[in-house]
């Protein structure tokens, strides 16, 4: 494909022979370079790859008070043949413009993101991982950089992407708590917004529930703790017989999941009934007991899909059966992994080939 590129600084030495391959985690590895561009007095500066460095700021630089910071994460693969892909990387665009707007930021250029991630995911592309569950993990953020403590936005700022080669962000089922005390996102406020801030706020909540034994936990929504909103960083969905569940995005306190999207679309396609409605939390905890819920599982770009094998809420902790009998997951999963490495048709228009 052809698109437009930026002017390089190529590395001099390649960090690529340190990176142990075969025993890679999510996002602890970075490759060699990184996209930098800047914006000043109303418009962006030309972006510049160059080596991947530390940065300097001034320590009043307004992300580090006030915390104007965004972020996406996206995905490219590479198959046996040496074929790199990318997934969806326009809707990233348009859920970065939207957090972008919500949080009183400058809209990102195409031409910087998506071509910016093409050179970029090019020129880096002998850190793409190959194999199941493996990817190279693009990461674009923005952040407010205008040194000054008045608050306000910022009038500067800058846009970036790292890329990092990883496994999968969960290896196996996970177990999760209903929280019933902290809320992730509160009806007008930016839970719709890949922004830092839910991030921060979900730290303490989730390690407490990891002190009480759980992997991550099932965010409720923040006015009566009554309705299921996100699991963890992913969205949650649950299949009866023949039928999708998934919160809605009306609130605006979920994060429109790419994932999310996708698996709507694919179970449509393939018969399946969608209903993106409200599901509260009696309804999940009589559904697993009853047995009516088969499947229950956290979507997200990270994970793909992450199954549930417990769920834990006031004393009491439900079993989920054995998620590897489970039809709608597998195949979404099996499907979304091979479309991305080229080993299905892509009817859908949804992946790039660089
Ligand atoms: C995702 O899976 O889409 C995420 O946002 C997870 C990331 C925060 C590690």
């Amino acid at each position: 494909m052809k698109y437009s590129t930026f002017p390089v600084q190529k590395i001099t030495t390649s960090k690529l022979s340190d990176i142990d391959f075969a025993n890679l985690k999510f996002g602890r590895d970075f490759s060699d370079h990184m996209l930098v561009a800047d914006f000043k007095d109303g418009s962006w500066s030309t972006a510049q790859i160059m080596p991947y460095q530390p940065l300097a700021f001034s320590p009043a630089a307004s992300v580090f008070h006030y915390g104007q910071a965004i972020f996406e994460g996206l995905k490219a693969h590479k198959n046996d043949a040496g074929e790199v892909f990318i997934f969806r990387a326009d809707e990233n665009l348009k859920r970065m413009n939207h957090s972008a707007l919500r949080m009183c930021m400058p809209q990102i250029p195409e031409s910087i993101f998506l071509d910016g991630l093409r050179q970029l995911v090019e020129l880096d592309k002998d850190w793409i991982p190959v194999g199941s569950g493996m990817s190279l993990y693009l990461r674009p953020f923005m952040i407010a950089d205008d040194p000054f403590l008045g608050v306000k936005p910022s009038s500067s700022y800058k846009f970036m992407i790292i890329t990092s080669p990883s496994a999968s962000y969960y290896s196996g089922a996970v177990k999760v708590k209903i929280e019933t005390n902290y809320s992730r996102a509160a009806a007008g406020g930016i839970g719709s917004a890949k922004a830092a801030g839910n991030y921060a706020a979900s730290l303490l909540p989730a390690k407490e529930a990891q002190e009480a034994g759980f992997d991550q936990l099932i965010w409720t929504d923040a006015k009566n703790h009554e309705y299921l909103e996100e699991s963890g960083t992913m969205n949650l969905m649950l299949v009866k017989g023949n039928t999708l569940l998934t919160p809605p995005l009306d609130s605006k306190t979920i994060l429109p999941g790419i994932t999310r999207k996708s698996i709507i679309q694919l179970a449509k396609d393939w018969g399946y009934e969608v209903l993106e409605q409200r599901i509260s939390v009696s309804e999940l905890i009589e559904g697993i007991k009853d047995g009516s819920i088969e499947e229950l599982f956290g979507v997200g770009t990270a994970a793909t899909i992450a199954p549930i094998s417990t769920v834990g809420y006031n004393e009491e902790k439900l079993q989920l059966s054995d998620c590897k009998n489970w039809k709608f997951s597998t195949k979404v999963k099996q499907y979304l992994e091979d479309l991305k490495t080229g080993k299905v048709e892509d009817t859908r228009n949804w992946i790039e080939i660089l």
